[in-house]
């Protein structure tokens, strides 16, 4: 029986844990505080910085929701990180992402401090992550090394495969699980022989976006599948290819007219020792990855 790796249980022990450094800090008379810019008005972005914000005021850290309209221009939006740079209350700085197509992304990214880099993604944190320096690392990818860590899933010496190659997912999770002493393979969308590959690893993590990609058939029974994805399933022909006789779901396609389905096909799961749900899985350790980035930096910042 394949065992639910449970994100919501595991972020609240992560973000009792920076709960109390807060209060920690509060004692000295420093309250970390984060920067969430919310450019225009895309949905999803919004519930994710909302769940930010939310989060902040939950463990004492305070926070500054900046929402510019939807034709900022890059030039804008560098000065307002200047202005964050400077601004000694901040300690984390969050753009959340995707930002309109004429913001010069890139660009902006790395002119964030890489002292207030709680994303991890400026090149500076990159390149020590990469080097094994002590690094603000992007929240996703630290987040899947606290759920296999903190569930007793052994790494060192272990195959970990890695589906997906992007900067925020890919490429710091395979660094990570690098950095734990597992043997790595990093997969991608030019990989041959992709099943060759996946059916190796012993940890599965994927984060390539594409509705329940990975199927049983490119699973090792008994592996450890860490589901990066978050895809909404808006049609009955999409929801039956993946939750066809699922009650529960049925139930909540029902009521929201959508349901959310990972990277991973529901079957391979069954055949996993362990797996992370979707929704309920990693997406909820991002933010309280987030949370302990925003301290780090806050405490590294003042050279504690
Ligand atoms: N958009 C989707 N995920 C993320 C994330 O982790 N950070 C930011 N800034 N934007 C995102």
């Amino acid at each position: 029986m394949a065992k639910v790796l449970d994100g919501a249980a595991i972020a609240a022990q992560i973000k009792q844990e920076v709960a109390e450094e807060v209060r920690a800090l509060a004692s000295r008379g420093i309250r970390p505080g984060l920067a969430a810019v919310l450019v225009g008005n895309v949905a999803a972005s919004e519930i994710y910085v909302g769940s930010k914000v939310r989060a902040c005021e939950e463990l004492g850290i305070s926070s500054d929701l900046i929402t510019p309209p939807s034709d900022v221009t890059t030039a804008q939006m560098l000065e307002l990180v200047e202005q964050l740079n400077h601004r000694d209350d901040i300690d984390g700085i969050l753009i959340q992402l995707p930002l309109p197509p004429q913001i010069d992304s890139k660009n902006l990214l790395d002119a964030i401090h890489p002292a207030k880099d709680v994303d991890g993604f400026h090149p500076i944190n990159a390149g020590r992550l990469q080097a094994g320096r002590p690094a603000l690392a992007p929240c996703t990818p630290a987040g899947v090394i606290e759920i296999l860590k903190r569930s007793h899933i052994p790494i060192a010496g272990k195959h970990a495969v890695v589906l997906g190659r992007s900067d925020i997912v890919g490429k710091p999770a395979a660094m990570l699980l690098l950095h734990e002493n597992a043997t790595v393979t990093i997969c991608h969308s030019k990989t041959e022989d992709l099943a060759e590959h996946t059916r190796r690893a012993d940890i599965l993590v994927a984060a390539i976006g594409r509705p329940g990609f990975v199927t049983a058939d490119m699973v090792r029974p008994g592996a450890t599948l860490i589901d990066v994805g978050i895809n909404r399933l808006t049609t009955r022909e999409e929801f039956d290819r993946f939750f066809a006789g699922d009650a529960k779901r049925e139930a909540t396609f029902a009521k929201r007219g959508s349901t959310l389905v990972g990277d991973i096909h529901p079957k391979a799961f069954e055949i996993s020792s362990a797996y992370t749900p979707v929704p309920g899985g990693v997406g909820l350790l991002t933010i309280a990855m987030l949370m302990a980035n925003t301290v780090r930096a806050a405490k590294l910042r003042r050279g504690i």
